[in-house]
């Protein structure tokens, strides 16, 4: 078969990872990240940069299997950072069950790392963002705010228990929640990270022609982000960004400018966003509770409409 035959998921969808079927009844699934601290403390940072990239194995119903280290560092910085950074990356990756069987380091003036991931699918058992159907639920598996409240901490602006709630979500691998998916079946998942969840859900939409309505007081939100999103000025420019790019397709006359915000806010390792069958949904938040994953929030509906259209409630 030709190449664009055996490539399952390509970038065209804007999906999390690309899937290639091997003809051999395996495909394999590839995606990378990486990106500049985000907190201080260089192991969290590299368990967070390494679950972040991780995760877009898991929003295609897959098994991480292998990575390659991507680093950039000043060479004239001190090593023990570096050391640490990576040795954050191999705990959460060694957590995964993913080898890291090599890398790449370059010299650059501020540091940057992620991952380069290899995992494995069935063909066809992956869970792409474009499978939503009108009348599917909604489910959120990490409450939102990471931006915020990093972009807060890095002004010294943020008590440290709130950048400790944060950091704990950022570490914690969406494994337990890709498992539940794939158990109970998903119609379309995706893992809520850069472009924020309104950003995402409206990757979902494009990608299987439907609208969908979700509603404020259902979204979880990390503890004190909503009071740092009041204050106004520790909200990340990435943030502002995913607000004017969905400008068009978002309807929420009702809410205000800091929960329009909260919405956008650019989320680093955030949890896996599912659209799941109605018939399904039961199973579902009872399979996320039976595997140990806190966070299971119905936050609204996927809707028909050609236009891809967001409403946001109360
Ligand atoms: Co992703
Ligand atoms: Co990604
Ligand atoms: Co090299």
């Amino acid at each position: 078969a030709a190449p664009s035959a055996q490539l399952l998921v390509g970038n065209d969808s804007k999906d999390d990872a690309a899937v290639y079927d091997l003809g051999d009844g395996q495909a394999i699934i590839s995606t990378t990240d990486f990106f500049m601290p985000i907190v201080d403390d260089p192991f969290d940072f590299g368990q967070i940069a390494s679950v972040n990239a991780i995760s877009d194995i898991y929003a295609m119903g897959g098994k991480p299997i292998t990575a390659l280290n991507i680093l950039c560092y000043p060479v004239d910085m001190d090593r023990s950072p570096l050391e640490q950074i990576l040795s954050g990356g191999y705990d959460k990756a060694k957590e995964a069950g993913v080898l890291i069987v090599g890398g790449h380091t370059l010299d650059d003036t501020e540091p940057k790392y992620g991952l380069a991931v290899t995992g494995t699918v069935k063909p066809g058992a992956q869970v792409t963002n474009a499978g939503a159907n009108p009348g599917d639920l909604l489910v959120l598996t990490k409450p939102i705010g990471t931006g915020i409240i990093t972009t807060a901490a890095k002004k010294g602006a943020v008590n440290p228990e709130v950048l400790k709630g944060a950091i704990d979500q950022m570490v914690t691998l969406n494994r337990s929640a890709s498992e539940a998916m794939v158990e109970v079946g998903a119609s379309a998942c995706t893992d809520v990270t850069g472009f924020g969840l309104v950003g995402h859900l409206a990757s979902m939409c494009a990608g299987s022609n439907v609208g969908a309505q979700i509603y404020l007081a259902d979204v979880p939100v990390l503890p004190g982000a909503w009071s740092l999103v009041e204050t106004g000025d520790s909200i990340p420019g990435g943030t502002y960004r995913n607000l004017n790019s969905v400008q068009s397709k978002a309807r929420w006359p009702d809410l205000s400018q800091e929960a329009r915000i909260m919405l956008c806010d650019a989320q680093t390792s955030g949890g896996l966003l599912l659209a799941v069958s109605p018939d399904r949904i039961n199973a579902l938040l009872q399979t996320l509770e039976r595997y140990g994953v806190p966070t299971r929030s119905v936050i609204g509906t996927i809707v028909e409409d050609p236009e891809h259209h967001i409403a946001v409630h109360m």
